[in-house]
Parts: C-alpha cells; sequence; structure tokens
C-alpha cells in the first residue's frame, strides 16, 4: 500500500500571471522540428548562435579567474574592480558615478528584478513600453505591480508619446521604463525624448529604469546613457556584456544607482535584496573589470555587421507586398507589419510561417501589442546571405496567406 496521494501539487497562482512569448513560442517550433523541418530560430537576441564570438581577452580573464582560484563567493555587491571599472566606464561617459552607487548583477535581467522588487509593492503601476521587453511584464506579474502602457509610434519611427505619458502618470506610479536603444524596435530616441523623459520622473518622484543594454550598438556609435544629461535624476542605469560583449550566457551585468541623496535609500534596499542571492557569478565578474578597461575595438566590426543586416532586413521587408517595416538604427531587431486579412492575429500569421517554412519569429503581441496589429519581431542575426534566404521563404509564405 502507498502513502502517496495522486493529487497536484498546487502552484502559487502568480505563475498564471506569467509569460514569457520569446521562450514560450519555442515549444511550438519544437513540434514542427520533431516533423523534420529546419528551424531558422530568429526569435532570441542571442549573436552566439549565429558565430558571434566574445573578444579572446575577455575569455581569458575568466578563466585565468577560474584558474587563481576566485571560485569564492565575491561580496554581494560584486568585486572592487568590476564595480570600479563599471563606474569609470559611466564617468567616461559622461555620467559621474562613484563605485558605491554600482552593482554587479547576473545580467540586465537580475538589476532589472531587483529594481523592481526595491520599488513596486503589490498594486503599484510601472510605465512600460508598447511593444515592450517581455522582462517587465513578467517580473511585474512576480511581484502583483501593475504594468502601465505608454506606445511607442511606429509611424514616428517608434518614438514615445511624451504627453501621453504624461497623461498616464498617477499617484501609484512607480518607475518608468525605457529602453534606448530599442529592443524590439531598434530605435534610438533624440536628446529633447530624453530630457523630458529625465524631467518627468525627477518632477513626479518616480525612478527612470534605463534599459541600455544595446547602447554601445547603435549603428554610428555608441550612445550616451540617458542620465549623462542629468546627473542628478533618479535614473538607474542597467547593462552587461550579453549583447555588445557577445557573452549572454555568462549572466554578467552592473546597474548604476544615480548619485540624488533621493535615491540613497533605494540603494540600501538594492543592497539588501542583493545580500539574499549572495553575488553574480565570480569569475565573469572578472570579465566585466576586462570589457571595460581593455581594448573594444570588436564593436566598431560588430556595429558594421548589424547595419549591413538592418539594410537586408529592411529592403526585404519593404519590397513585399503587404508588408511594411520601420529601418531600425541599433541593435538587432526589426518589427515588421504585415496587412492582416481581417479575423486573423499576429499569432496566426507567426504560426503559419514557422509551420509553413521553419522560420521562427515572435508575435507582436508577445510584446503587448494588439493582436490585430499584425506586428512580429525578427532577430536579424543570421548572415546576410541566410537573411536573403529565409526573407525569400518568408516572402512565399506571405503571398499565400494574404491571398488565401
Ligand atoms: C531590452 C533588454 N533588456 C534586458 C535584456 C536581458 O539582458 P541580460 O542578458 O543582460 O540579462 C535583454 C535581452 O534580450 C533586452 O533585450
Amino acid at each position: 500500500m502507498t502513502s502517496q496521494s495522486s493529487t497536484p501539487i498546487p502552484v502559487a497562482s502568480r505563475v498564471a500571471g506569467f509569460t514569457y512569448a520569446i521562450r514560450n513560442i519555442v515549444g511550438e517550433a519544437q513540434k514542427v522540428e520533431a516533423t523534420g523541418v529546419r528551424i531558422r530560430y530568429l526569435n532570441i537576441g542571442d549573436p552566439v548562435i549565429f558565430g558571434f564570438k566574445p573578444p579572446i581577452h575577455l575569455i581569458e580573464a575568466v578563466e585565468r579567474a577560474m584558474r587563481d582560484n576566485h571560485n569564492n563567493y565575491s561580496p554581494s555587491p560584486g568585486i572592487p574592480s568590476a564595480r570600479e571599472a563599471v563606474a569609470a566606464d559611466f564617468t567616461a561617459r559622461g555620467l559621474p558615478t562613484a563605485a558605491d552607487r554600482v552593482l554587479i548583477t547576473t545580467g540586465t535581467s537580475e538589476g532589472i528584478e531587483l529594481a523592481l522588487n526595491a520599488l513596486a509593492n503589490p498594486g503599484d503601476e510601472v510605465l512600460v513600453p508598447m511593444p515592450t521587453y517581455p522582462l517587465y511584464t513578467a517580473v511585474l506579474a512576480k511581484i502583483s505591480a501593475k504594468p502601465v502602457f505608454y506606445r511607442l509610434d511606429p509611424a514616428r519611427n517608434w518614438q514615445p508619446d511624451l504627453e501621453e505619458i504624461r497623461s498616464l502618470v498617477t499617484r501609484r506610479t512607480r518607475a518608468l521604463v525605457v529602453i534606448d536603444p530599442n529592443n524590439p524596435t531598434g530605435s534610438v530616441y533624440p536628446t529633447e525624448t530624453r530630457r523630458a523623459l529625465l524631467e518627468l520622473a525627477g518632477r513626479h518622484g518616480f525612478v527612470l529604469l534605463a534599459d541600455e543594454v544595446y547602447g554601445d550598438l547603435a549603428y554610428d556609435g555608441p550612445v550616451p546613457p540617458m542620465a549623462a544629461l542629468d546627473p542628478d535624476a533618479p535614473v538607474i542605469s542597467f547593462s552587461s556584456l550579453s549583447k555588445a560583449y557577445l557573452a549572454p550566457g555568462w549572466r554578467a551585468g552592473w546597474m548604476a544607482v544615480g548619485r540624488s541623496a533621493r535615491l540613497d535609500d533605494l540603494m540600501a534596499a538594492l543592497r539588501k535584496l542583493a545580500d539574499g542571492r549572495l553575488c553574480s557569478p565570480v569569475p565573469m565578474q572578472y570579465a566585466v573589470t576586462a570589457a571595460l578597461t581593455m581594448d573594444r575595438s570588436h564593436q566598431v566590426a560588430l556595429r558594421a555587421d548589424l547595419r549591413a543586416r538592418a539594410e537586408v532586413t529592411v529592403r526585404r521587408f519593404n519590397t513585399m507586398p503587404g508588408m511594411s517595416c520601420v529601418a531600425p538604427i541599433a541593435a538587432f531587431y526589426a518589427m515588421p507589419r504585415v496587412s492582416l486579412p481581417a479575423g486573423r492575429t499576429d499569432e496566426d500569421f507567426v504560426l503559419g510561417l514557422l509551420r509553413a517554412t521553419g522560420v521562427l519569429c515572435v508575435h507582436g503581441s508577445g510584446f503587448g501589442m494588439a493582436k490585430d496589429g499584425g506586428f512580429f519581431r525578427v532577430v536579424f542575426l543570421a548572415s546576410p546571405v541566410e537573411l536573403e534566404e529565409i526573407y525569400d521563404a518568408v516572402a512565399g509564405f506571405t503571398e499565400r496567406f494574404l491571398s488565401a
């Protein structure tokens, strides 16, 4: 006889609100793959799976750290050399930063999660762009805080509408998320917009969370950190080795909290929360020091590679009947739009494309867009030759989809 019941172990209700389209759609792709179709994974922004490699001196820094037995826990905010390197890098980019305002994190993702946990109580509101990078809504679902979406306008190169953002501020607004340069649109905001967003945060007393993970990947050269425009504004800046240093699997990132005394309590709260996870992976913290103090000439070639891929992407989507695409000027994402027949959704298009061609994109509604808007995100890290081939398949499918 067994004393084991077969009643399922209950899971917490917060999980029901947690979705992550970029990963969720992979399950569907695996089913298609099982039927023998080759999948082209244009769903996730990982340069390494497309052949890009981190600079060798970063690999050596990690290897050396392991051999020198830096396999211990570090202080929870990070090793001093990495915190100092982050502070010096921000300072060199026009944002005076002290090392004691820096935390080394397990990727930008952990920094964002720490910040939202430190800021928002259940029911509090966080202004989030639409389309958004889905981590924000996922974390807010976990902590029972509320995303309030502000639109990025494809008719204006995916810029935010400042008036709309102002109208969405309430007593419960705790933070404004700004992703600049942007995923999923590839846009960069003009200085006046950045200045206005900083001013809004300062005036209303909420924090601007500046997600700057693509800051070095604007095709015309690095974009300065937003807070350089006003180092006294209430800003936390986030970045990592994942994109511009081509090491997403290392999970190495950082956050810098603005110098304003208004942020002192928040800094203390972040440190307290950071203590609870002990530290981020220590050998990779040595790579943060190396990345920010040594040669970064690989980024010149990387930006040129991305520009070339963006050009192919925009040319091809803007010449497909029924399709249009705003030109990205940073990062490796584009958000084309297909003019959906009545009654069809962006997910119908993306799943149809996947099943017919093996090309895996993410539907716009996975980033918070309306299901009938026809937007979907393409990650264009494959080589230009391969992209041409992929876009041939997309064009063929689109023609059939629109004429069905
Ligand atoms: C806008 C944005 N923020 C954060 C992240 C997460 O980056 P990390 O690997 O540093 O956690 C990504 C990854 O794609 C991203 O696009």
